[in-house]
């Protein structure tokens, strides 16, 4: 079990304050939606907390300071951007080939790097699609191709920038129930939507309105939160209040204090969440290896296991 913790992460290009200073604390096992209008800072707060931009502030992760150890830590963060960077000639089972070729480590076992690929490929559901080029593949799709290409590594920390957008609601809402699986105890899940009707299957939101840290807390509760009747009035409210006041009712709440300043001072001792009703246990990470900290360690998966476990998982959510 891990935390990804930033504290007094500020974002400025020139004199213009991108984001404001914030802090943050999310645990493994948890799901989390980024939220807030267009250009209030999602993107920037994303890439931030993960090293991908350096901003002002700490970020740490598995108890080690992200930003200096950067190089060492990456291995371990997979981050699937706006924009997909797929070659459109390939086919989804040859990207997933280069890709493994080029992220999983040289001396593994032809054998298992190839069960790797397989597994990846069930996991994002594009079995029957494996022999399709990518230039073929709808926008969904390709976006899943992008995730898998993450997934090969086994990343504890996924990240992914709008994974949604595009997609219309039933393919929306099935990509959430994805990241929920893949949301596994060891595993921190954190996307970018501006999409309110999937949030069911997220254990917390955080709004930022004009690069201001508004709300952290469950989703059921954001409406309430807000006095408004139900969660896409809030993106109305976001662009009407002042963010600064927001942004000061936020800090002066009780949600505050549970979920950001309680953490980021150790006294949630409650365990980090586990999966919703899933029957399944702890995975190992093989990158996860070398953390300073002592991250409970679950026994090691081989692909196989894992994809029959993944399988298994379905059955059981029908
Ligand atoms: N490198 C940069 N130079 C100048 N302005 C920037 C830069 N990066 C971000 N911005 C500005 O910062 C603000 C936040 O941008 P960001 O991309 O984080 O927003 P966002 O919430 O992800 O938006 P969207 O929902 O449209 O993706 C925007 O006003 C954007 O124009
Ligand atoms: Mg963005």
């Amino acid at each position: 079990m891990f935390r990804l913790e930033a504290r007094a992460l500020s974002f400025d290009v020139g004199d213009v304050r991108i984001l404001h200073p914030l802090s943050l604390c999310f645990r493994s096992g948890e799901l989390v939606a980024l939220l807030g209008p267009s250009g209030s800072g999602k993107s920037t707060l994303l890439t931030s907390l993960i090293g991908f931009r350096r901003a002002k502030g700490r970020v740490f992760a598995f108890g080690q300071d992200l930003y200096r150890d950067f190089e060492a830590l990456k291995i371990r963060i997979g981050f699937v951007p706006q924009d997909d960077i797929l070659h459109p000639s390939l086919t989804v089972e040859r990207t997933l080939r280069y890709a493994a070729a080029l992220r999983l480590p040289a001396d593994m076992p032809e054998p298992y790097r190839e069960a790797t690929v397989r597994q990846v490929i069930e996991e994002v559901e594009l079995g029957e699609r494996k022999n399709v080029r990518v230039a073929r593949l709808s926008g969904g799709q390709r976006k899943r191709v992008s995730l898998a290409v993450e997934l090969l590594a086994r990343p504890p920390m996924l990240f992914m920038d709008e994974p949604t957008s595009g997609l219309d609601p039933a393919l929306e809402e099935k990509t959430m129930s994805l990241f929920r699986t893949l949301t596994t105890p060891d595993r921190l899940t954190v996307v970018t939507t501006h999409v309110m009707a999937s949030l069911d299957f997220v254990d917390l939101a955080v709004f930022i309105a004009k690069g201001r840290l508004v709300y952290v807390g469950p989703p059921t509760q954001a409406a309430d939160y807000f006095g408004v009747p139900d969660l896409p009035s809030i993106y109305r409210l976001l662009s009407k209040e002042d963010p600064r006041s927001l942004e000061q009712n936020f800090e002066r709440s009780p949600l505050h204090r549970s979920y950001v300043a309680d953490r980021l001072a150790g006294l949630d001792q409650d365990p980090p969440k586990a999966v919703a009703s899933s029957p399944s246990s702890p995975r190992e990470e093989p990158q996860a290896s070398g953390s300073a900290s002592s991250e409970a360690k679950a026994k090691a998966l081989t692909p196989e296991e894992e994809l029959a476990r993944l399988k298994e998982l379905r059955r059981a959510r029908g």
